[in-house]
């Protein structure tokens, strides 16, 4: 990370001595708590860094450290938390494909939808607008997955940078007109290599033709909001395509090794910053352990017949998917707690 936040003091510092003026909008949940750290090291280093979050929130909170505003949202946490618990028990109802990834499109459409629901709120908020309008800053530094903050930086014309580990759809590769080849680069989920076989390309090439139109009604609602607020029509592409910076989280025990545009800049693994030891553990696997603290982790240890061992990430069947992405999702929400070396085990 020290690594990471010099990369973004060089760019956002050339030549300048008395420090930017950064405005970020972040995400909640683990995406925030791999940025906050960045946040923080830049503010240590005399830049003026300005956090701009909803008042109902799971991870982002008040500090010290740096400044922060807050505007009114028309969610409770109870919202947020219930539409969240629907997402995860749609991974757990045990329906048959395809009406599980059906369920969980749906729950994830749900759960996004309250999640952005708060950028409309920060719109309505004309006195924070007007703020941020005021308050010339230098550049944004967002999550791209949220889209709330390419929007924004959209809206005041801010040259913006993306701070993230994953996104849908490959939108990352498409945005950037990053080469990705459909019989090298295989698509997410699709779990192939990049040596694929005939009918592992056309899988390949199915799952792509798919991604689009999945990430487009995904991002449904964003979109009809970003066309209001920058009164012209937006797609998402035109949206992410205008980032300077890419800095991407990734690791190589989830990726593969791929073509990369010059403005996407690999930063380090996947990182959720505090690692901090397991209080209560359970063995979840041979090789693995989770806290068994909060509920979720329970309810994957009672699936504890699933052997994450035997069963490798790369060739679990569809069926196991939503499990699978419900375990990794909650490993990742969480590896804050836990040495992310383990995920070496885990993944292979
Ligand atoms: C998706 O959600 C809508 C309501 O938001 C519901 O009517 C529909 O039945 C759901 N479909 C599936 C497959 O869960
Ligand atoms: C920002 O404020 C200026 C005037 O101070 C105004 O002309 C401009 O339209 C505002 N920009 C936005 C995006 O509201
Ligand atoms: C995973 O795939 C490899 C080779 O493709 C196969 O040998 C192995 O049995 C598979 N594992 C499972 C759990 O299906
Ligand atoms: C999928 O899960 C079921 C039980 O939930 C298990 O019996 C089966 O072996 C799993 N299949 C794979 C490929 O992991």
């Amino acid at each position: 990370c020290v690594r990471l936040a010099a990369w973004i003091f060089l760019l956002l510092l050339p030549g300048l001595s008395d420090g930017g003026k950064l405005l970020v909008v972040p995400m909640d949940g683990s995406h925030w708590l791999s940025m906050r750290q960045v946040v923080e090291k830049l503010t240590e280093r005399g830049h003026e860094v300005v956090v701009v979050i909803p008042e109902v929130s799971w991870q982002m909170g008040m500090t010290q450290a740096y400044t922060v505003k807050t505007y009114p949202v028309s969610f409770t946490l109870e919202e947020l938390d219930g539409a969240f618990h629907e997402y995860v028990h749609s991974h757990l109802k045990g329906l048959p494909f395809p009406q599980n990834a059906l369920a969980l499109y749906n729950s994830s459409i749900a759960v996004f939808n309250v999640f952005f629901s708060h950028c409309k709120d920060l719109f309505r908020n004309r006195e924070l607008m007007q703020y941020l309008n005021q308050s010339d800053f230098d550049a944004l530094l967002t999550d791209p997955i949220s889209l709330c903050g390419a929007i924004v930086a959209n809206y005041f014309s801010l040259p913006f940078i993306f701070f993230m580990r994953g996104f849908p759809c490959g939108l990352h590769y498409t945005a950037t007109q990053c080469p990705n080849p459909l019989s090298y680069v295989p698509r997410l989920f699709t779990f192939n290599s990049d040596r694929m076989t005939f009918f592992q390309r056309v899988e390949n090439a199915l799952v792509a033709l798919l991604e689009l139109g999945y990430c487009n009604g995904f991002y449904a609602e964003a979109m009809k909001f970003s066309s209001e607020v920058l009164q012209r029509d937006v797609s998402l592409l035109d949206l992410l395509t205008s980032a300077s910076i890419w800095l991407l989280r990734f690791d190589y025990v989830l990726e593969y090794v791929r073509p990369v545009m010059p403005n996407m800049i690999f930063v380090g693994g996947i990182n959720c910053v505090q690692k901090k030891p397991l209080s209560k553990v359970r063995s979840f696997s041979p090789d693995y352990t989770f806290s068994n603290e909060i509920g979720f982790f329970q309810i994957a240890h009672k699936e504890s017949s699933y052997d994450l061992n035997t069963a490798k990430f790369r060739n679990v069947s569809y069926s196991n998917l939503s499990k699978l992405f419900l375990i990794f999702w909650v490993f990742l929400f969480f590896n804050h707690k836990t040495p992310i070396t383990h995920l070496n085990n885990w993944v292979t």
